[in-house]
């Protein structure tokens, strides 16, 4: 079965085929960054006029380098929450009007699924159940994905997604939006004991997060060094933060593998491109004897092909849209 897939959750406006949820036929992002980095983050209203402009290049371009016309295509399938709401209106609206045209059914998606399925393109033998940690620019959760369509939250954040502070921790440092994967670079450089920062935790919530505090801290941190004209060793600094967030990722992730004694892990989400969390993955897998799955470094970020792969299993367990579909801002992954 061939799916034609559309991302348009936040800044980048994407297309891609995808066979039978494993096999990617063609994958076309076109990102915005350079545009919303001026701004230091992203600006909702340039997010979705930019979808608008690129939408319809895309999704062709899409078709032309899996050399295949709509009439190849099985199905549409489209990211339809959570994310920026102008901005997935247009994938949505573009996803319907191609469903209504062709006669195709129209396959909805959730961001965060699509994120885990970047795993089963990456690594194709790879089947539910398993512990998965999704770290991206808004989320930060531990997931127990008990089928491809079935899964149940064990923990999430109860502030900051990961993603959110690395980019902010990165951009008081001086590094541009969204500058996870300069301050990740950086951090390869520095000594991470350099600087003590803490570890929150939430009280009484054992797998659930809070990174909050952590960013003040690297905030209030260099304010200190600048009013007392001390300097910051840049390396260092990133290089203990990075430490702090992979830490509190890891611990509530394995203490969650422990309590559920689960024995395959999977990581999923912008942030798990971050090289230090892989690394501690690996490293923890290895000692604790547990299976490990992460993506490909191309497939972290967003993009449609994972929205493709998903979409073959929500079809398969019988979610078809109809075309009151609409955009939804917030929606949590165990929507259904
Ligand atoms: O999943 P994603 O592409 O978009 C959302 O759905 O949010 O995640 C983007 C986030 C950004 O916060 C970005 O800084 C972060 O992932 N990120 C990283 C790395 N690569 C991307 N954070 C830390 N280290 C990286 N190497
Ligand atoms: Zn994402």
């Amino acid at each position: 079965m061939k799916i034609l897939s559309i991302e348009s959750s936040c800044d980048e406006t994407a297309a891609a085929v995808v066979e039978d949820g494993r096999i990617v036929l063609s994958s076309v992002v076109a990102s915005q960054v350079e545009e919303h980095r001026l701004y230091g983050g992203v600006v909702p209203e340039i997010a979705s006029r930019r979808h608008a402009e690129s939408i319809s290049g895309v999704v062709k371009e899409a078709l032309t380098q899996a050399e295949l016309t709509l009439d190849d295509i099985d199905a549409i399938a489209v990211t339809f929450a959570p994310g920026l709401i102008g901005a997935l209106l247009v994938g949505v609206n573009f996803a319907k009007g191609l469903s209504l045209a062709t006669g195709k059914p129209l396959i909805p998606v959730h961001h965060l699924r699509s994120h885990i399925a970047a795993n089963y393109i990456t690594h194709v033998k790879l089947k539910p159940p398993f512990l998965c940690l999704v770290v991206s620019g808004g989320h930060s959760h531990i997931v127990m994905v008990e089928d491809y369509t079935k899964m149940k939250v064990i923990g999430e954040t109860r502030d900051d997604a990961a993603g959110e502070a690395f980019d902010k921790a990165a951009r008081t440092m001086g590094m541009p939006y969204p500058g996870g994967v300069e301050l990740d670079k950086i951090a390869e450089l520095g000594n991470e004991r350099a600087y003590s920062l803490p570890h929150p935790t939430v009280a009484d919530s054992p797998y659930d997060y809070s990174f909050s505090g952590l960013k003040t801290s690297v905030i209030n941190l260099i304010h200190n060094a600048e009013q007392k004209g001390n300097t910051i060793i840049k390396e260092d600094l990133c290089a203990s933060f990075r430490r702090a967030v992979v830490d509190c990722l890891t611990e509530n992730l394995f203490r969650a593998a422990d309590d559920l004694g689960v024995d395959t892990v999977v990581a999923a989400g912008g942030v798990s491109a971050n090289t230090l969390l892989r690394r501690e993955l690996a490293r923890i897998c290895t000692e604790k004897n547990m299976k490990l799955y992460v993506p490909r470094v191309s497939l972290c970020g967003d993009n449609a092909a994972m929205v493709g792969a998903q979409a073959y299993f929500e079809y398969m367990s019988g979610n078809v849209a109809d075309y009151d579909l609409n955009a939804v801002a917030t929606l949590p992954i165990d929507y259904r």
